[in-house]
This record gives C-alpha cells, structure tokens and sequence, in this order.
C-alpha cells in the first residue's frame, strides 16, 4: 500500500514535469514561428511562408479560369477554341466587344481590387510587359527580375519603398502553352516596343511579384 502511493507520486511528478517541459517546447516553437516576429496576439508565421501561400492561391485562380472558363469559350482574340462550347469571346478588348478579360487582365483586375484596401499588394511583372503598370520598378524589382529570368526560379528579398519596408517575393511565370508565346509575340504593342524579343515555350515570361509589408527591414538583409 505504501508503496504503491510512494510510486504514484513519483509518477505524478515526473508527468507534471513533463507537460511543464512540453509547454516550454511548444511556446518556443510557436513564438520562433520559422523566422517571424513574435507578437503579443499569438504564433507568428514567417513572410517567406505567407507569400507562397497567397503564390498558391493566385496561381490556382488563374489556372482554374484558364481552364475552365477560358479553355471553353468559341474565340480566343479572334482564333476559333477546338474544343469552345461558349458563345463568346476571350479578348483584351472585352469591354468594347461584350467579351471576357484574358487571364492576364482577369488576374489584373484582382489585383486592383485587393491593392486598393491593404498595403499588402502584387502583381504581375515583366521586362517584356505589354502593360506599363508591369514594368519592373526600382533598384531591387529590376534586379530580381533579371535573377528570376537567368535561373527560373523564385527571388525573395526586402525593399524600401517611401517609408515601408517589404518583404518582396518573385515567381516566374513560365510559358506552358503555345498560346502564350503566340499572343505574346504578335501583340502590336510587343512587335513596336520589343521586335527583337521572340518568345520561345518553357521560357520565363516574366513573374508574379507578392510585397507584404514588415515592421523593419532584417539586420542582415
Ligand atoms: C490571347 C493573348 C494572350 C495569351 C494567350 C497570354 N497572354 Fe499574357 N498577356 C496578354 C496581355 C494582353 C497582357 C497585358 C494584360 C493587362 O492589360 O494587364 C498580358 C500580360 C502578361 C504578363 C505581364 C507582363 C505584361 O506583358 O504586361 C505576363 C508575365 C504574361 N502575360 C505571361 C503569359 C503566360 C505565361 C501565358 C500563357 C500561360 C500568357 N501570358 C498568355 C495576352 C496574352
């Protein structure tokens, strides 16, 4: 008897030693938070892990209406769809011809929605941009975008823009269709500002730039 309540309290200590060590663990890993800040209202999640979460959700959106809107539409800018069931058209100037935007603009228009009520903001990026508003700006756009095209690959870092610092995250969008390249290559405003520039499949068009914004930029940034 006696020996069994001295075993029970041995037991109860070392499990309420272990649920002590098992919230300090827990705290620490929530409060490190892969890299972030730590706030005062719970874990925080680190600006690398937020902008290829938002990455995700713009690239399925725009996929998703490629697919299953645009892919079913009669007439892509003028071009009969094979396999178009939709009586209606895909083209840049929908707003004039009671069409419908182009995945680029459907992707623009969103854009413009959610930059307007947040400093949170991206868009779409390109030193070959049809759109003045995707030419590349400033010192680190510029630069990223030149890495993101040279290796085919995401380019993270932080920027100064007015008084607020960023965390920029650039991923590449890939030419995966013969249709990119083909618009692409034969818009007017491409043949006047680029005519040297052929598009060519599995390319790096350009990018999707994501900026979110920090308290201050990193010490070793
Ligand atoms: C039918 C024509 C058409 C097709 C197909 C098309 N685009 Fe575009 N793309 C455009 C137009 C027009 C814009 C400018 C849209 C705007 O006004 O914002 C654009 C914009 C872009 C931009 C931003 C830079 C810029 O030019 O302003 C990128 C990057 C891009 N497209 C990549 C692609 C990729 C990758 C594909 C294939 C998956 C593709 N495009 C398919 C017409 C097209």
């Amino acid at each position: 008897m006696v020996r069994t309540s001295w075993m029970q309290r041995i037991r109860a200590k070392t499990m309420a030693l272990f649920a002590l060590a098992a919230a300090i663990c827990f705290t620490a890993v929530a409060c490190s938070g892969g890299g972030g800040t730590a706030t005062a209202t719970g874990p925080s999640i680190a600006p690398e892990l937020v902008a290829d979460y938002i990455h995700n959700v713009l690239a399925a959106d725009r996929t998703a209406y490629t697919k299953h809107v645009i892919n079913r539409v009669k007439l892509l800018e003028g071009k009969p769809k094979e396999e178009g069931v939709l009586d209606v058209e895909s083209t840049e100037g929908w707003q004039q011809t009671d069409g419908i935007p182009l995945p680029a603009q459907m992707f623009r228009l969103g854009s413009e929605i959610a930059n307007e009520s947040s400093d949170f903001t991206y868009s779409l990026i390109s030193p070959w941009n049809l759109n003045d508003n995707h030419a590349p700006k400033g010192e680190f756009e510029t630069a990223s975008v030149e890495e993101m095209i040279e290796t085919g690959e995401p380019v993270r870092g932080y920027q100064e823009v007015g008084d607020q610092v960023y965390f920029s995250a650039m991923y590449p969008d890939v030419a995966v269709a013969e249709a990119c390249v083909t618009c692409h290559n034969t818009h007017p405003i491409h043949l006047e500002r680029y005519p040297d520039k052929v598009f060519e499949m599995d390319e790096v068009m350009g990018g999707v730039i994501i900026n979110i914004p920090v308290d201050s930029m990193p010490a070793d940034a």
